[in-house]
């Protein structure tokens, strides 16, 4: 995989978002595979003043994960964040965006619909990746098979400790996600995994330079062919 490493989380958001709109020139259909959490953030700031003027009116998107069991209206739902991040302030057109279904009534055949959903729209042309503490990408936890699909996974403790922050309390982090497969996003045309701060150090070390190894999930990028990792320094510091 290529490296790079940036000054800061926004000169990161800007040189990922030149590359998502060269994509989108080329390709105005593109399909683009999002990230939630805190880490694409500033791709998705950065692409509100680099897509200004375009005609992004056929631009497709395919989430990685949503919770199961969270009401898709809930501000945390990774549905209302694409919404409120991704589609609102880029004019993208909804229709085209998809996030996975974590509706508990349909969750058995939720990750095969998805699978179909991707495969009818060609692939996935670029992934943007975060990873988390525990080397996890899209919500495939230590212990998920390279060769998993779209499936609903329990999330760790860790996980959920992480992602507390952006619920009351723990209690109301779900249990349970469903999410991209290592095999799904191995699909993918081109990943870029972006990781900013110490906390991150450990999991990027491992995701690029480790053993490729089911209990840090992220190593599975090193079987792609066309992976960039964009990182600031403090993410940078287990490197060899
Ligand atoms: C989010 C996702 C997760 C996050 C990871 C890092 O869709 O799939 O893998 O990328 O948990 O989260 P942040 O960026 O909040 O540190």
């Amino acid at each position: 995989a290529e490296v790079v490493i940036v000054e800061s989380p926004e000169a990161a958001g800007a040189l990922v978002a030149t590359e998502i709109v060269e994509l989108i020139d080329r390709r105005p259909d593109a399909v683009l595979g999002l990230a939630t959490g805190s880490t694409p953030l500033p791709v998705y700031q950065a692409l509100r003043a680099q897509l200004a003027g375009r005609d992004v009116s056929r631009v497709r998107g395919f989430a990685l994960d949503e919770y199961v069991g969270i009401d898709p209206a809930h501000p945390e739902s990774y549905r209302s964040v694409i919404t409120r991040e991704v589609v609102e302030p880029l004019g993208l057109d909804p229709q085209r965006i998809h996030v996975p279904n974590g509706a508990e009534a349909t969750i058995q055949h939720a990750g095969e619909d998805y699978e179909a959903a991707i495969q009818e729209a060609g692939g996935v042309d670029l992934q943007i990746l975060g990873i988390g503490t525990d080397g996890h990408i899209g919500f495939n936890e230590p212990g998920s098979s390279f060769a998993s699909r779209t499936r609903v996974k329990t999330l760790t403790e860790q996980t959920r400790e992480d992602n507390a922050r952006f619920f009351d309390s723990i209690d109301d982090v779900p249990m349970h996600c469903i999410t991209q497969g290592l095999g799904t996003i191995l699909q993918a045309r081109h990943l870029v995994l972006l990781a900013f701060g110490e906390g991150k150090a450990e999991a990027v070390a491992g995701a690029v330079e480790g053993p490729l190894t089911a209990l840090l999930p992220g190593s599975a990028i090193q079987l792609h062919p066309h992976a960039t990792i964009v990182v600031d320094e403090a993410a940078a510091s287990r490197l060899q």
